[in-house]
């Protein structure tokens, strides 16, 4: 989080001092609300200035990492350690959406705002790869309810997956990797998922975002996006459902 003047300068929109002046002049809004000066917020926040979107120039980054375990997606807290400290770069940078702090794979990690406001959004249709194992042998049955969609929290249904398939059984030790395709991400949506047909993840692995793939990344290892890869993700974000 940072003071507001500061964003809005160094995103080249103007000096600090005219963005001071503009916020006690009450004409910057963020996310639609008038700005106070003192008052924090991040990049990812949508600015307006006399109720005109403005876009923060700055050189834009796209990152892919695989995260390991025991790092959390959030900026916020310093307590734990966070993905984007991984990232050798002297720019405020943030996740684009989440995985769990024992979830591992593919993360986007950026400093566009609105690249990540796109490919989040709940109609974005860029499709999610993941594997997870699970604490028992799923049935024909039980794939079939998880790809048709199961009522997860404030009975809400899940859209039907776009993929869903048992790779390995484990009759012995009671256990399944499934690999799931979704083209949606609600908060631990995947273990609630689960959870609706009465199995609990052991862990979770996200090895594709759109047509980016997990490879033979070690945990922790990232790269820069090519721009054909960021226009892809902007592609897919825009397909219909
Ligand atoms: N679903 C989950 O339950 N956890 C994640 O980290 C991602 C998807």
């Amino acid at each position: 989080m940072e003071r507001i003047q500061k964003i809005l300068s160094a995103g080249g929109y103007c000096s600090r001092r005219d963005a001071e002046r503009l916020i006690k002049e009450g004409r910057v809004k963020v996310n639609n609300k008038v700005a106070v000066i003192g008052e924090k917020a991040t990049v990812k926040d949508e600015f307006k200035v006399d109720d005109q979107l403005i876009s923060l120039v700055k050189e834009k980054k796209y990152y892919i990492l695989n995260k390991p375990k025991g790092y959390i997606c959030s900026n916020v807290d310093a307590q734990n350690k966070r993905v984007v400290d991984l990232i050798n770069n002297d720019t405020y940078l943030f996740t684009v959406g989440r995985l769990d702090v024992n979830t591992t794979g593919l993360i986007i990690v950026t400093n566009d705002g609105e690249f990540s406001r796109k490919i989040e959004s709940p109609s974005s249709n860029v499709p999610k790869t993941y594997i997870a194992k699970v604490n028992k042998v799923i049935s024909k049955t039980m794939l079939e309810k998880l790809k048709e969609g199961v009522v997860i929290l404030d009975n809400y249904k899940t859209l039907p997956l776009q993929y869903a398939e048992v790779m390995r059984k484990d009759k012995k030790r009671n256990e399944s990797s499934v690999k799931l395709v979704l083209t949606e991400g609600k908060k631990n949506q995947i273990k609630l998922m689960f959870s609706a047909i009465g199995v609990e993840v052991i862990n979770l692995t996200r090895v594709k975002i759109g047509n980016i793939k997990l490879h033979d990344a070690k945990l922790g290892d990232y790269r820069k996006l090519s721009k054909d890869e960021v226009n892809d993700l902007l592609r897919l974000s825009s397909q219909k459902k």
